[in-house]
């Protein structure tokens, strides 16, 4: 809009002295006048108020000396006055100088002035300051990109804007350690990626999102999913963003991994439970520990009288009598020694042993307690640290193990009883604490139990098996036993899914290895039979004899064996198996260590049969079943002998 200059018309002198008089008041704006040239010819209180000049410090000057030295070099100055004669008018924003050679921030317009015939006459220039807005809006710019980068600085918390309909918009670095994905590979996408697959199908995203734009805040903890596929337990809020008018612009979304802080709770919770459950049976075992107490006394009694009535005359009816009481009253014998076991008040002999040896010696029993229907392997870890127990005790707790696995497995299946060293941290099992534990574990492919069940299994008398089948102490022998060696019984069990116990033992801290303390001396013979009782009746032929014995019911197993304990002096293996015959077996193992010693027995005239199937004979020894412990005596004699003459 061009401006008519104060001595034209058509403003009347007096209008015109009045606009000089307004013009020349006004202090917020500078407003002066500027020849074509750009020299100053008018001046107003604002532009001295913004500069410092007084009018006659300045008119007849050239208006470039409000500009910096650096606009001034770059011809800035007579730019603006070229672009205010052709484009009509300019207007710009920049660093101007006061007389003090201060700067200030100034808003400028300059416009052209024509007369009537359209010559420039000149520019009509207002200036104003605007500093203090500027600074304003630098510090509002530097406030939020300091406020920017915080939140993109943030590593513990995945902070990330959404569009109202849930599309991710940025992403800070705490979501990129979080959730994995880099910036580009999720700006743009949907936020319910996060979500899991179940979560997803029942709308809960979007029922986030509703949640927090109808009450302004969404807050919920749940399962999210990084890129990776492993999940978090994620803690969310969802705060819907307005602008001035109350629209929904979008979503700030802030997430926090708290996986640790929830499987902390857990534990604790597990630690709660562990503690509850061994303090009920604590109390349980007080109870019945004073009632096993008596009642084994009350026995005691019985069986004296009953030994007595013996030694007088009786008839064969009596005396039948007389032996069903006394069968009745070892039984009652039998139960108490249980009950006191579970109460801890089994006087109880410590021994420090290695139990895969204990394991090793008490195979055969094991395996005649499994029966043919189930395949019993055994999984025993090299080198473990000696525990203390007492060995009658744990022998009777495996037993009880190995048979409860055993009923839950009418149909078949597999028994696996193992070994293992693991250190085990506060509150993961029972209440056991932070320390490093032998395992010997019973697994079976069985049936398994409900939960109630496995809760309840400890308890004494507590069985699901029908009257007369089971008394429901075996279970509870087995806890007293592993709680007096320090230790404790794990069952993880599902229905369907099989039963593992574990029983736990301290392990004896030293050199971590077993050393062969009470077994150093005996030597130890591996009895391969597919006969569970004649394993069991050589077993006790060898154990009379001073042997540490281990057992197998067949060549495979037998080999296995052989391989994990490299030290076994002696193989006695029956001849005609099932599967790998006993010469076959017994080639494979002087093959594996070629020191051992083997006899082989068999039910026939052996060695004219053996002599067929082409074996090198001389390096075997032949029993004919059935042989006696004098038979077995002379070969071992003679064995020896042989030893101590290619020795020599
Ligand atoms: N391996 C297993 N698989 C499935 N259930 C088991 C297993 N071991 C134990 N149970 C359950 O725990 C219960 C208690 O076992 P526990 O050994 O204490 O008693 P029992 O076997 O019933 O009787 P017994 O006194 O003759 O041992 C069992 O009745 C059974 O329900
Ligand atoms: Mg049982």
């Amino acid at each position: 809009m061009p401006v008519t200059p104060p001595d034209t018309q058509p403003y009347s002198p007096h209008e015109a002295e009045r606009l000089r008089l307004f013009i020349s008041a006004v202090t917020d704006y500078a407003i002066y006048m500027l020849s074509p040239e750009g020299t100053i010819v008018s001046w107003n209180a604002g532009a001295q108020r913004f500069k410092g000049y007084t009018a006659a410090e300045v008119i007849g000057k050239h208006f470039s000396i409000f500009y910096t030295d650096e606009d001034r070099r770059l011809g800035i100055p007579v730019l603006a006055l070229q672009q205010a004669t052709s484009k009509g008018k300019f207007e710009a924003e920049g660093w101007r100088v006061r007389k003090d050679g201060t700067r200030f921030w100034a808003s400028v317009v300059i416009d052209p002035i024509r007369d009537d015939t359209g010559t420039l006459v000149g520019f009509a220039k207002i200036t104003r300051d605007i500093t203090e807005k500027k600074l304003a809006e630098e510090a509002l710019r530097e406030s939020e990109e300091r406020f920017r980068l915080l939140v993109q600085g943030v590593t513990d918390y995945a902070i990330y804007m959404l569009s109202p309909s849930g599309t991710i918009t940025n992403w800070n670095a705490g979501a990129r350690r979080i959730k994995q994905f880099e910036h580009d590979e999720v700006v743009g996408t949907h936020f319910s990626r996060f979500y899991t697959e179940q979560d997803r199908r029942n709308g809960m995203p979007q029922r986030a999102l509703e949640t927090a734009a109808s009450q302004g805040r969404f807050e919920a903890e749940g399962w999210r999913v990084r890129k990776d596929g492993t999940r978090f337990w994620a803690h969310v809020v969802i705060d819907a963003i307005h602008n001035e008018l109350g629209h929904l612009i979008g979503f700030a979304k802030i997430t926090r991994d708290v996986t640790e802080r929830r499987d902390s709770a857990e534990q604790l919770e597990k630690a709660r439970e562990a503690l509850f459950q061994s303090q009920k049976l604590e109390a349980i075992g007080k109870l019945t520990g004073g009632v096993a107490h008596d009642f084994n006394n009350l026995l005691n009694v019985l069986g004296n009288s009953l030994s007595l009535l013996r030694r007088s005359e009786h008839s064969m009816a009596d005396l039948r009598l007389i032996a069903t009481m006394e069968h009745t009253v070892k039984r009652g014998a039998t139960l108490t020694q249980q009950l006191l076991s579970f109460a801890r008040q089994q006087p109880f002999k410590q021994e420090q042993r290695d139990v895969n040896r204990v394991i090793g010696s008490f195979e055969a029993v094991l395996r005649r307690a499994a029966g043919n229907g189930v395949a019993l392997d055994f999984d025993l870890a090299t080198g473990l640290p000696q525990v203390e127990i007492d060995v009658a005790q744990f022998e009777t707790g495996l037993l009880n193990l190995v048979v409860n696995a055993r009923d839950a497995t009418p149909d078949g299946g597999r028994i696996v009883v193992s070994t293992a060293v693991r250190d085990v941290k506060a509150g993961q099992v029972g209440v056991l604490a932070e320390a490093r534990y032998v395992v010997v574990s019973v697994q079976d492919t069985g049936v398994g139990m409900e939960p109630e069940v496995v809760t309840r299994a400890i308890e004494p008398f507590f069985t699901t098996k029908d009257i007369g089948k089971g008394t429901g102490l075996g279970l509870s022998q087995v806890y007293g036993m592993v709680q007096q060696s320090g230790g404790d019984l794990a069952i993880a069990s599902r229905p369907g899914d099989g039963t593992t116990m574990s029983m736990y033992f301290p392990a004896l801290v030293g050199d971590g290895k077993a050393d062969a303390a009470p077994e150093s001396t005996s030597e130890r013979v591996l009895l391969v039979d597919d006969e569970p009782d004649l394993l069991e009746t050589t077993g006790e032929l060898f154990r009379t004899l001073g042997f540490e014995v281990l057992s197998a019911s067949s060549g495979e197993q037998a080999l296995e064996l052989l391989k994990r304990t490299p030290d076994l002096q002696l193989l006695f293996s029956d001849v005609v198996m099932p599967g790998m015959s006993g010469l076959e077996l017994a080639r494979k193992a002087k093959a594996l260590s070629p020191m051992l010693k083997v006899i082989l027995a068999s039910g026939y005239v052996a060695e004219s049969v053996l002599a067929k199937e082409g074996a090198p004979l001389g390096d075997f020894e032949f029993l004919t079943k059935p042989y006696a412990l004098s038979d077995l005596v002379q070969t071992l004699r003679k064995m020896d002998r042989a030893g101590a003459a290619s020795a020599h």
